[in-house]
């Protein structure tokens, strides 16, 4: 908790506050009355949100609350696809852009709303060829590339959940979803582009489906045209697609319909399938990205730079923008390909108004230096958003200054895969801003901060985040683990969903996030958990044990360090080599994403005498501190002699 301790204190310093500009206020889709409307009748203001959906049966009831289990708009008929897509095109808004998609070689699309409904039609018609059915699961395995809205909104628009696994997992996680989740088809692409190369997915399918699974057909898109390994139950998407269709009538589902399942790291080796329903989630992506970024479809160009594998790429890229009718720039690649001011100049580029990233990518660009964002023309820009981490003062003072002029307002958001949609967030035009904290709920949101008994601290002081009222975009389950989700969600205080951050009230009450409670790290904005690097990690055949912390990271947020004790036999001499072969393991069983920064081979790990890692210490140990209270250690001197070993071991990159 030490380092939580120095964090709280350098934020109760921080008293700077940054009130929207009278013109931005005026304009601005949400004004200070909505706190109020919402306050007086929670219920009835869900309602009014639900309401600017189309529904094809209105609902009856507008929630259903059984702890921990709600249903929102209970009875109500409505179809994703079409409230993205059809609505648009038959308001008469078919002609405008979409996406604005930019490949990382500079190739280019434009597409039209009424474009990517005729799209996402021949994709439904494709599916039902290939034998999907409402209900059944399709897994998504493709790069940052239009088809893949396109993939998940043919699902949607059939009620085939879909399970958006991140290209940049590996073979084995991918594999590990699609039985999860029981997938009937895969939709991948033969690669996508990256870094100033061409990447290969295929094969990673192909490797996943060595597995044991219940996979009928890969539907492939081909991006990059490399060669590809083909088996029997491949089919290329441009062969398929092409020629069906695109007549495709959308049925009704329930609200309740689940809509998708999304895989996110928990505190054991085994990722959760968080799963959403219809309805509930999409009024509030619908409701939150109107009014956090304070959309105007007609004027304004928004770039969320997530990828689609991610939480923030189904609700601020697909669902939420789509639903509002937003244009929105689609980009590829790397941010520094095939120069660091390539987003600078895609802003520049299409105009962009509105730029929703990470503080991890701010952290970068202020690394890389002043003159890139400088050398292009950012004038576009009206409002900046931040998600996935703590964002600190400085990242966000820059953020402010550099790429916002110091006259965009910045929406720092806090929310969860589970959450489905932005939980905590300052409303651009009302909330008057302090650098570095997410501010308070939102309308419609009930968050506190509470002690080890529940109860809510008063202003000035820190304790565990939690939701105490259910919200219509909150996670429905676990994907068949039901006990799984009452356990890691609900038993920590009684019926109160926790949401393992740590957070602070400060002494006008806005909100700190703290990061992670949990043994959840964070890195680069993804969450990984240390148990699941741990036993990727005593899955090589030379480890006998590791231990796994997320060491605080300047550029990452965290980085994952990695203590691990050798199976007798094992030569240290060639640990340098080593190293790098476990660094390569870790990424073989996850994905790119969890390998370590850092591996340290030690003799001994500090236990209690109840043989509980006290990861508390090693963390000490990977921050360079000194190490804290030792005392319960089974073995005093093991500290001393893990510090002592690794005066000499050097870190990598
Ligand atoms: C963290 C991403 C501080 C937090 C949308 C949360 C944040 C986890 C913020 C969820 C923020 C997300 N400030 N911390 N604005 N946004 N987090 O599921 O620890 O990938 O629990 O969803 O990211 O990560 P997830």
């Amino acid at each position: 908790m030490s380092q939580d301790h120095e964090s709280l204190e350098n934020l109760l310093s921080e008293d700077r506050t940054f009130p929207a500009s009278a013109q931005f206020a005026a304009a601005a889709n949400a004004q200070p009355d909505l706190y109020a409307r919402a306050e007086k009748d929670r219920l009835a203001f869900w309602d009014e949100q639900a309401k600017s959906l189309q529904w094809d049966t209105p609902w009856n009831k507008t929630l259903d609350w059984q702890p921990p289990y709600a249903k929102w708009f209970i009875g109500g008929k409505l179809n994703a696809s079409v409230n993205a897509l059809d609505r648009h095109v038959s308001e008469g808004r078919g002609s405008r852009v979409a996406f604005h998609f930019e490949g990382e070689p500079g190739d280019t699309r434009t597409i039209t709303y009424a474009e990517l409904l005729t799209d996402v039609k021949k994709t439904a018609n494709a599916l039902i060829e290939l034998g999907v059915k409402a209900g059944d699961r399709v897994a998504i395995y493709m790069p940052m590339i239009p088809e893949a809205a396109v993939a998940m909104l043919a699902c949607a628009r059939m009620g085939a959940p879909h399970s958006v696994v991140f290209g940049g997992f590996s073979a084995d996680a991918l594999l590990s979803r699609i039985q999860d989740a029981d997938a009937k088809i895969v939709i991948t692409a033969d690669g996508g582009f990256r870094k100033g190369a061409a990447f290969a997915l295929k094969p990673a399918v192909d490797e996943a489906l060595k597995g044991k699974h219940n996979v009928e057909k890969v539907l492939v898109v081909q991006r990059t045209k490399q060669e590809t390994a083909w088996t029997e139950r491949d089919v290329w998407w441009h062969e398929i697609v092409g020629r069906q269709s695109s007549e495709h009538v959308a049925e009704s589902f329930d609200s309740e319909h689940p809509l998708f399942i999304l895989y996110t790291s928990g505190t054991t080796a085994k990722p959760k399938g968080i799963f959403h329903t219809t309805g509930g989630y999409l009024t509030q992506v619908a409701y939150t990205h109107k009014m956090v970024f304070d959309i105007k479809p007609e004027t304004d160009v928004y770039w969320c730079t997530a990828d689609v594998g991610w939480v923030t790429g189904h609700s601020y890229i697909v669902y939420g923008p789509l639903i509002n009718g937003a244009t929105q720039v689609m980009y590829e690649g790397t941010p520094d390909t095939p120069h660091k001011g390539r987003i600078f100049e895609l802003i520049a580029k299409y105009g962009v108004t509105i730029l929703y990233t990470a503080p991890t990518l701010i952290r970068t660009w202020m690394k890389w230096g002043d003159e890139f964002p400088q050398a292009h023309d950012l004038s576009s820009l009206r409002l900046l958003g931040s998600v996935g981490e703590p964002i600190n003062p400085e990242a966000w003072m820059w953020y402010r200054e550099v790429i916002g002029g110091n006259r965009c307002p910045i929406v720092d958001t806090w929310w969860q895969t589970e959450t489905g949609a932005i939980m905590i967030s300052p409303l651009p035009g009302v909330t008057a801003t302090k650098p570095g904290s997410a501010m308070t709920a939102l309308p419609g949101i009930s968050a506190k901060v509470v002690d080890d008994n529940a109860v809510p601290v008063g202003k000035g002081h820190g304790g565990y985040l939690i939701l105490d009222q259910p919200w219509p975009s909150m996670l429905r389950g676990i994907w068949g683990e039901n006990e799984r989700y009452k356990e890691t969600y609900w038993s920590r205080f009684e019926g109160i969903y926790f949401a393992g951050d740590g957070a602070k009230l400060d002494n006008d009450g806005a909100i700190w996030l703290l990061g992670r409670v949990d043994d959840v790290m964070n890195v680069s904005g993804h969450r990984i958990s240390t148990t699941e690097v741990e036993s990727a990690l005593v899955s090589h055949e030379a480890v006998a044990e590791a231990a796994v912390v997320g060491a605080a990271d300047a550029m990452t947020g965290q980085g994952i360090v990695a203590f691990v004790i050798l199976r007798g036999g094992i030569e240290h001499a060639d640990g340098e080599e080593l190293n790098k072969a476990l660094r390569n393991h870790v990424t073989k069983e996850i994905g790119a994403i969890a390998k370590p920064r850092q591996i340290l081979i030690v003799n001994e790990l500090p236990k209690t005498r109840s043989g509980k890692i006290m990861r508390r210490l090693l963390k000490d140990v990977a921050e360079n501190r000194v190490v804290g209270d030792a005392t319960t250690l089974a073995d005093p001197n093991v500290m001393k002699l893990i510090s002592e070993g690794l005066q000499s071991a050097k870190s990598e990159d």
